[in-house]
């Protein structure tokens, strides 16, 4: 089966979607679209694929049938609400949306006009996390005690002075934690299960003009018990690979960047040497610790890869809607309890009224 992309947003993710397309045998980018018409034509002009001025005329591109959404992040909703009810299937950027019930429409949306819907979270496909995943799912750390991520990375003010929706409430959602660690928030819950108590503090501590955190620390109470904290920055200079560490009664393993560094378990598997073999070989990159375009492709290439297979075989894809929304829900449940001062509990019943939310840069 063939499948064609239109790509809506043309900025610095579109070309990581493009890349990841590129490689991926039977799909090709037919289309794009920008609210800015010469970020549309620049990369059509360097992808060979077609501008379009108005998304309708996009959309209405009978040779697409998935769009990835790649426009800033509380920017998500309509874009994704046109393509869903012109009967595309959707592949979201992180976050799903920025607050809940922006999420809620989308999964909604997508749903009532049966297309799939996915939310990138390219480090679910990483072997490293698909290896940790599968000995959470053997047992292998006895009871789970603890569960952490460390997100220590660095942006310079130019960093949040290039694009006037980076660091605002309305359009990034959050800071540090909202745009930058994210990711490891998702991974965090996706192995250690779902978060039901919070505390926490934030911080505006090394940028200018920016209303949202660079500094955040969350102590966390999972729903099985286990407890963990989060710590995410934009202002720890130099800025060092995330690091993911899932600790139990049996068992210890940290997974830094895309590189799994201990790997300790009471009771052997066989497994363990190919994991021995992967870690003598780290292949991480920069992960976006001090420079967002330090990334690789290939965690999307892999999602995409696994969209495409959920709409041949019409199933759910790995990272549904309400898998992309988990995190977006951890995050508004950091910043409530570090606006409060006291515990905040999930799941949430509506989205949090924030204050921080009126302040300005
Ligand atoms: N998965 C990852 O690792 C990763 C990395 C970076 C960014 N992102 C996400 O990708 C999204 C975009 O980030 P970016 O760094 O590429 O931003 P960017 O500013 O470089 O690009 C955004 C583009 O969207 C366009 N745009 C804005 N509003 C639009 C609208 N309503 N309709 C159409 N186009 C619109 C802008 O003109 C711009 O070209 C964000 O949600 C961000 O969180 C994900």
């Amino acid at each position: 089966m063939t499948h064609g992309f239109g790509i809506i947003g043309c900025g610095m993710i579109a070309n990581f979607h493009a890349r990841a397309i590129e490689e991926i045998r039977g799909a090709r980018v037919v289309a794009c679209f920008d609210m800015v018409p010469a970020a549309a034509d620049r990369f059509a002009s360097s992808t060979g694929c077609r501008p379009y001025h108005k998304l309708q005329d996009m959309l209405a591109d009978p040779k697409i049938d998935v769009v990835t959404v790649g426009t800033p992040s509380g920017a998500h909703l309509e874009p994704v609400v046109a393509a869903a009810r012109a009967g595309k299937h959707v592949i979201v950027e992180k976050p799903l949306e920025i607050t809940l019930r922006r999420c809620d429409k989308i999964i909604q949306e997508c749903k009532k006009n049966k297309v799939v819907l996915s939310a990138i979270f390219p480090s679910r496909f990483h072997a490293s996390s698909v290896e940790l995943k599968r000995a959470v799912g053997e047992k292998r750390f006895g009871r789970l005690t603890m569960g952490d991520a460390y997100v220590k990375w660095f942006r310079p003010q130019s960093y949040y002075d290039s694009g006037a929706w980076r660091g605002t409430w309305q359009l990034d959602g959050g800071g540090a934690l909202m745009n930058q660690a994210i990711h490891s928030v998702d991974l965090l819950t996706w192995l250690m299960g779902p978060v039901v108590e919070i505390t926490a503090h934030c911080g505006t501590l090394a940028h200018k003009r920016i209303a949202v955190e660079d500094t955040a620390v969350g102590s966390l109470r999972f729903a099985n018990g286990a407890l963990g904290v989060i710590e995410a920055s934009t202002a720890t200079y130099p800025g060092y690979l995330k690091r993911i560490e899932i600790h139990g009664s049996a068992g210890s393993a940290v997974i830094e960047e895309e590189d799994i560094v201990k790997w300790d378990f009471v009771k052997k598997s066989r497994r363990d040497a190919t994991i021995r073999r992967q870690m003598a070989q780290k292949k991480s990159t920069g992960g976006g610790a001090s420079d967002p375009t330090a990334i690789g492709h290939h965690g999307h290439t892999m999602q995409f890869r696994d969209v495409l297979s959920a709409i041949e075989k019409r199933r759910k894809p790995a990272v549904d809607g309400p898998e992309g929304r988990r995190s977006v829900e951890i995050i508004l449940g950091i910043y409530k309890a570090a606006e409060i001062g006291r515990a905040v509990t999930l799941p949430l019943a509506k989205d949090p009224v924030l204050k921080a939310r009126t302040r300005k840069a």
